[in-house]
């Protein structure tokens, strides 16, 4: 919500989200930007939809027709987004069903086709073959509906990976998703755009235990001392979204240096070894994902360790996480 209000402030004009709620949420935060709701669109959504001056996506006929037949206040026509499948396969009209959709009765009079859009499969693959492909696709369709003289203001393809690696996929308007937290999709090698990660995930201390050998950490018993031990228990699990397969695999950032987590990550809490870190003490704060010194734990790191994207990292940390935000430093904009 911070983030939606920081990007309108800087002069963006309009915001994509994935679901009805967040969209009601930018709205119900004072957001009066258009909003383009790019996820799934049920029959029984389409009032909140119209409540909140929120854009829909379209991705097939019935969603069209039920949208249109929907009360309204005004006569005017209801700007929507309309989603082309050129190869994703997920949601979406074939290239071949958009201009017949465009020419039927709920784009002659209810509603009005404000966006054409596409989603790519592949653009942060190393071979750009596939997403060349996706683009002609969707050029082809933006040529028939120019050919059947149907004007459509913005047209969008671009995620961060496009955004950076296929200029001829930025069109009118582009989504970045992931390249706003400073994370590139992929690592993109060589001359790829630097990115600064802006999230940063703490905690601090809140008691440091002297564990003897052969005394076990947390449940499970999967850590078992090997010397006497010094380990620090942080309230953070994986109810906040630090997940549980960081057992005994991740690590933090405790007074400049790494501190390996040990034992089992418990719904509320996770331990790590703080041996030898000897100064640690209670209070003193705990970095999960970001800086401390000279030392960097990022999303992708995290997400290394899990076998995942650090999509996945970022997008589960769990609601009950304080959120504080920071303005952008001055050089940073
Ligand atoms: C339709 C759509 N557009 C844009 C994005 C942003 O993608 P990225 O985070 O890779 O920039 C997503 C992410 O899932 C998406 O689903």
């Amino acid at each position: 919500m911070v983030i939606s209000q920081t990007l309108v402030q800087l002069g963006i004009p309009r915001l994509g989200v994935a679901t009805l709620q967040e969209g009601i949420a930018l709205r119900e935060a004072g957001i009066s930007a258009p909003i383009l709701v790019m996820g799934a669109l049920f029959a029984n959504q389409f009032p909140d939809m119209i409540a909140h001056r929120l854009t829909p996506v379209v991705y097939d006929r019935e969603a069209a027709a039920g949208f249109a037949a929907c009360p309204r206040s005004g006569p005017e026509p209801y700007p929507v987004h309309v989603k082309v499948d050129t190869g994703m396969g997920r949601l979406g009209l074939s290239p071949d069903e958009v201009l017949s959709l465009l020419q039927s009765p709920p784009f002659r009079g209810p509603l009005r086709v404000e966006g054409l859009m596409t989603h790519l499969a592949d653009a942060d693959s190393q071979d750009p073959s596939y997403t060349q492909t996706q683009i002609a696709r969707f050029g082809s369709v933006i040529s028939q509906l120019k050919a059947a003289g149907l004007q459509v203001p913005l047209v969008h393809a671009a995620n961060s990976a496009a955004i950076l690696c296929h200029p001829s996929a930025h069109f009118t308007v582009v989504r970045p998703g992931i390249m706003l937290y400073g994370y590139h999709t992929t690592p993109l090698g060589g001359d790829a755009l630097e990115l600064k990660p802006v999230l940063t995930l703490t905690t601090n201390v809140v008691q440091v235990r002297r564990v003897a050998p052969g005394e076990s950490v947390s449940y499970g018993r999967t850590f078992v001392a090997s010397r006497l031990s010094r380990i620090a228990v942080l309230p953070i699990g994986y109810a906040d979204g630090y997940s549980r397969a960081l057992s005994n695999r991740g690590a933090v950032l405790i007074a400049g240096r790494r501190a390996p987590v040990v034992g089992r990550v418990c719904m509320d809490m996770t331990m790590v070894d703080v041996t030898d870190i000897p100064t640690v003490r209670p209070g003193h704060e705990a970095v999960l994902i970001g800086r401390q010194g000279d030392m960097q734990i990022t999303a992708a790191d995290l997400a290394a360790w899990l076998g995942t994207i650090p999509y996945e990292v970022l997008c589960s940390i769990g609601p009950r996480v304080i959120r504080r935000y920071s303005p952008i430093p001055a050089q940073a904009t």
